[in-house]
């Protein structure tokens, strides 16, 4: 055991019981060889030096008896039977009227009780003795008892404490413990020199640090694994900070943000993508089609792009879709129902500049809200494109990003997106089991081609309200978003 890691209390105690090794040390033993007056002093420090196997700590709980109102005024005045006692001895007439007169009578008739049972008998209206000795006898004993008080129960004559017991107001009992310390062997190996007590500094101030003074200190040491309160303040939402957390983690692997709006048309959430338009999704029941803007303007040239590609596949080697296309479907304003309708536009305003983008952001779905779906929600997306990117570094991309986020068990499977090719799907392990987080793939020709884009494109879109109930431990993904401030609280920080 290191000195410093005493404190100076402890230091002092420890010095006092190193005094006598056999000797187990009562309270007011060591407040005195320590100069105390704060029992709290000792106590903690005590509990201290036992904490480090320097001291054992032997506790034991006592009843005490001490004086009740009654009792108080019983020292003061006398016993009840002691007084009515004394008048009988002093009176020439020794009568109940008599009695009555002298003392009042709450007093005048308990008292007559408890003469009696000393053997004390009314004849014809006076007080009789059998034995005056008796009497004075008892009620000196019952004197002293009370007048003994306080004292430990075990020390106390039985009989008297019974009947003191059972008389109204006159004693009480109070559990106390008390605690004596004796060192330990090891406490006695603590040289005297690391018991020197030192000025200890618990808090560091500007004035401390500014001073010289911090070289030599000795600072107090925390057990920082105690339990302790936890203040409650202001903090980001769980979900903020997990926003925040994904945006430095794609900073730091070379991404650049994105932000978009979420009002969009169905040409670039759909379209562009090479959903066709008899699609399922399109539907009214997944996505949210608006009435104000009802119409959005794209440019005609792109508007006859996509037609192109989606009747007959254009240049790209396809057959396309076939069937029949509209451009006013395209014009359609809609909620983006996935954030991969922002990273299209950012390629058709970058087509030829190698890049790495990604957008944190909401999209909006018609889904009944349950457990693990809601109508709002957010997505992680990004995209890559460099001159050889491939599957693999695709793959390497997404693992390294969860990775980073805490979670480094993940797999790929082969899956199915319109505008990818290869599609796969991308699953975490989370308490033994598989699941499914998003989506990502190489973007088709079909999708490229019409903005004029040569280079491969790496995509993905992930949901982020999946990862933040891995990332928070929910099984309900509606906790989220009700102001639980209970549990907000208790959110870790991330
Ligand atoms: N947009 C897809 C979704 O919403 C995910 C995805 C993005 C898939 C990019 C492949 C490429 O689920």
């Amino acid at each position: 055991m290191e000195g410093h890691a005493l404190l100076n209390p402890e230091r002092r105690m420890l010095g006092v019981i190193q005094g006598d090794v056999a000797k187990k040390w009562t309270l007011e033993e060591i407040l005195q060889a320590c100069n105390w007056q704060d029992q709290a002093i000792a106590v903690t420090a005590g509990h201290g030096l036992t904490n480090k196997k320097l001291a054992k700590t032997k506790e034991t709980s006592s009843i005490q008896i001490r004086l009740a109102n009654e009792g108080a005024n019983a020292i003061e005045n006398g016993l009840l039977e002691a007084r009515l006692w004394n008048w009988i001895c002093s009176t020439d007439e020794a009568t109940m009227q008599n009695l009555q007169q002298s003392f009042e009578r709450h007093e005048a008739g308990p008292g007559v009780g408890l003469l009696k049972r000393l053997g004390v008998s009314l004849e014809a209206g006076k007080f009789v003795v059998a034995d005056a000795d008796v009497v004075n006898a008892e009620i000196a004993k019952r004197s002293e008892f009370i007048a003994g008080l306080p004292a430990l129960e075990q020390s106390l004559d039985a009989e008297l404490l019974e009947h003191f017991k059972s008389r109204r107001n006159l004693i009480e009992s109070v559990i106390t413990t008390s605690r004596m310390w004796n060192v330990t062997v090891a406490g006695n190996a603590v040289s005297s020199q690391q018991l020197q007590e030192s000025e200890m500094i618990s808090e560091i101030t500007t004035e401390l640090l500014q001073s010289e003074n911090w070289r030599d200190a000795d600072y107090r040491s925390f057990d920082v694994t105690l339990p302790s309160s936890t203040p409650a303040s202001g903090r980001s939402h769980p979900m903020q900070a997990l926003i925040e957390r994904i945006r430095a983690t794609f900073l730091e692997m070379g991404f650049s943000e994105i932000v978009d709006d979420y009002v969009q048309t169905a040409g670039w959430n759909m379209d562009a993508l090479f959903i066709p338009q008899d699609h399922p999704a399109r539907e009214m029941q997944d996505t949210f089609y608006l009435d104000n803007p009802a119409e959005m303007d794209i440019p005609q040239n792109i508007l006859d792009a996509w037609q192109e590609i989606h009747l007959n596949g254009g240049d790209t080697g396809s057959t396309g879709w076939g069937g029949s296309y509209s451009n006013e479907v395209s014009k359609r304003g809609l909620l983006r129902t996935h954030t991969t309708v922002n990273t299209i536009q950012y390629l058709s305003r970058n087509p030829d500049k190698a890049c790495r983008v990604f957008a944190v952001d909401r999209v909006f779905r018609k889904e009944a809200i349950d457990r693990t779906h809601l109508p709002e929600f957010h997505q992680i997306e990004g995209i890559i494109m460099e001159e050889g990117a491939n599957l693999q570094m695709l793959v390497t991309t997404l693992k390294t990003f969860y990775a980073k986020m805490g979670c480094p068990e993940v797999r790929v499977r082969p899956a199915y997106f319109p505008y990818t090719e290869p599609s796969l799907e991308v699953e975490v392990k989370w308490k033994g089991k598989w699941l499914e987080l998003g989506g990502a793939g190489i973007f088709r020709p079909e999708v490229t081609e019409p903005l004029g884009i040569t280079t491969p494109v790496l995509a993905w879109g992930m949901g982020l309200e999946r990862l933040a109930m891995l990332v928070l431990g929910l099984d309900d993904i509606r906790q989220l978003y009700i102001s639980d401030l209970e549990w907000l609280r208790n959110q870790p920080i991330l």
